[in-house]
C-alpha cells in the first residue's frame, strides 16, 4: 500500500512525500536523495528502535555519520544545532552531504536548521517517527530551534528532497504522544475539509486503536491539504498561516508553562477549543461546530488539561508570537467546519471571553 505526495513547489524544489508500510530498511530508499556522504540526526530512544532500518536503507552511501541529540523540546536550542554543526564539521561533511532527520519534530526542526545553514545549504531528507511529524513537521519546509524568549525565533525555510512516511514507526510511539498528534490531523479537517472531519469523528476510535489503513488516509489526506497549502504559499507570506489554526493560543500556552506541562499538540487542542470559541463569539462559527471540534478533541483523549494560565500571561505571550503584524494580533478563525481565514480584527474583550470559555 506504498504511494507518493508530491509537494509542487517552484524552482526545482518540488518533492514526493513517499507514504505506506514496511518502507524503513528497503535498500534503495534513501539513494534517490543523497550523495557519497550523509548524517543522520537522531536521539537515543530513536535510534535503538529506527536507526538500524535507516542505515539499511542507506547501502549506496559510503560514508554514514549519526549525531545523537537531546530528547524533548528542551533540546531544540542553539547548543544542540551546533552539536550537529561539529559532527559536520569532524566528519569532514562537505557541500553534497545529505542530512537524515530520523526522529519527531524537534529532530527534524534542528537537522532541518543545520541542513538549511551548513555551507549555506545541503541535501535534508526527513523521517519522521511521531504522527505530528509525520502529518505537519516533516513536511512545507519549516525549520528552527527555540531562544528562551520564544519558541522557533531562529530558523529558516528548508525543504526537504524527500519524506519518509512509513507508517510502521507509530507502533511504538506512546499514547501520549500519539494523541498530541491526532490534534495536527484535527486541524486539518477544520481548516480544509469537512468530509475528513466527518471521517475522523466516525474513524476517531480506529485511529486510537493505530488500525494501519486508517492511519495511512488520516496522514494521505493531512499531507494532501498540507501539501496544497504549503504549495500555495511557500513561505507564509498569506494563506500558509491558516496551518496555525489554533496555535497562536497553543504557542501562548506552551510558552507560559515553560514548555514542560504540554506537548505541543496538546497545546494546540487546547487552544483549538479557544480558536473556535473565538470563531462563535465572531458570528464565524456556529455552536455547533464549536462543539463538534470540542467533542473530537475530547474523543482523543485531548481534553481535561485544561490550563490554569493566568489570562494576562497568556495575552503577554501572544504579544511575541510571530504571527503579529503591525502590532495587531491576527488570528485563524474557522468559518464553518471546513474553512478558515485571517484576521486581525479581534476586540480585546472577546479575546479575553475566548480564552476564558474556550478552556
Ligand atoms: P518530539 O520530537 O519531542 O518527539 C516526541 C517523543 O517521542 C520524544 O520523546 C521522542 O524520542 C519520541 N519518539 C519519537 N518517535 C518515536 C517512535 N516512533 N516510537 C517511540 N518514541 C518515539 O515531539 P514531536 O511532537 O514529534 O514534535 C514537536 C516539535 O515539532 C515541536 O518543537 C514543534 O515546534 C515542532 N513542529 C514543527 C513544525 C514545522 O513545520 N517545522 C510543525 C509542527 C511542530
Ligand atoms: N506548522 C505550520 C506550518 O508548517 O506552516
Amino acid at each position: 500500500m506504498n504511494e507518493t505526495i508530491e509537494v509542487s513547489l517552484a524552482g526545482g524544489r518540488s518533492y514526493p512525500i513517499l507514504l505506506g508500510d514496511g518502507l524503513l530498511g528497503t535498500p534503495d530508499l534513501l539513494d534517490p536523495f543523497t550523495g557519497t556522504q550523509a548524517l543522520i540526526v537522531t536521539n537515543a530512544a530513536v535510534a535503538r528502535l529506527y536507526l538500524d532500518g535507516t542505515r539499511r536503507s542507506l547501502v549506496g552511501v559510503d560514508q554514514v555519520d549519526v549525531v545523537e541529540i537531546g530528547d524533548g523540546e528542551t533540546f531544540k536550542t542553539l547548543n544542540t544545532y551546533a552539536t550537529v554543526l561539529d559532527a559536520l564539521v569532524e566528519n569532514r561533511h562537505n557541500r553534497t552531504t545529505t542530512i537524515i532527520a530520523l526522529g519527531g519534530g524537534v529532530a527534524g526542526d534542528v537537522a532541518g536548521f543545520a541542513a538549511a545553514t551548513y555551507h549555506r545549504g545541503v541535501g535534508l531528507v526527513q523521517i519522521p517517527t511521531t504522527l505530528l511529524a509525520l502529518v505537519d513537521s516533516s513536511v512545507g519546509g519549516k525549520t528552527a530551534v527555540n531562544h528562551p524568549a520564544g519558541k522557533n525565533l531562529i530558523g529558516a525555510f528548508h525543504q526537504p528532497r524527500a519524506v519518509i512516511a512509513d507508517v510502521d514507526v507509530l507502533a511504538t510511539l506512546p499514547d501520549r504522544e500519539f494523541r498530541a498528534g491526532l490534534a495536527e490531523v484535527i486541524k486539518y479537517g477544520v481548516i480544509a475539509d469537512a468530509a475528513f472531519f466527518g471521517w475522523l469523528e466516525s474513524h476517531v476510535e480506529d485511529l486510537l486503536d493505530r488500525d494501519p489503513r486508517c492511519l495511512v488516509h488520516a496522514i494521505r489526506r493531512s499531507c494532501e491539504i498540507k501539501a496544497a497549502v504549503v504549495a500555495d504559499d511557500e513561505r507564509e507570506q498569506g494563506r500558509r498561516a491558516i496551518l496555525n489554526f489554533g496555535h497562536t493560543f497553543g504557542h501562548a500556552i506552551e510558552a507560559v508553562t515553560g514548555y514542560q506541562r504540554f506537548l505541543h499538540g496538546e497545546a494546540v487542542a487546547l487552544g483549538m477549543n479557544m480558536a473556535m470559541d473565538l470563531s462563535v463569539r465572531l458570528g464565524r462559527s456556529s455552536d455547533r461546530d464549536s462543539q463538534r471540534v470540542r467533542t473530537l478533541i475530547e474523543r482523543s483523549g485531548l481534553a481535561g488539561q485544561a490550563p490554569t494560565v493566568d489570562e494576562e500571561a497568556l495575552l503577554d505571550a501572544m504579544g511575541m508570537d510571530k504571527k503579529v503584524m503591525d502590532g495587531r494580533l491576527r488570528f485563524i478563525v474557522c468559518d464553518g467546519i471546513g474553512g478558515v481565514s485571517v484576521t486581525g480584527d479581534v476586540p480585546e474583550k472577546t479575546l479575553r471571553q475566548a480564552i476564558a470559555h474556550g478552556r
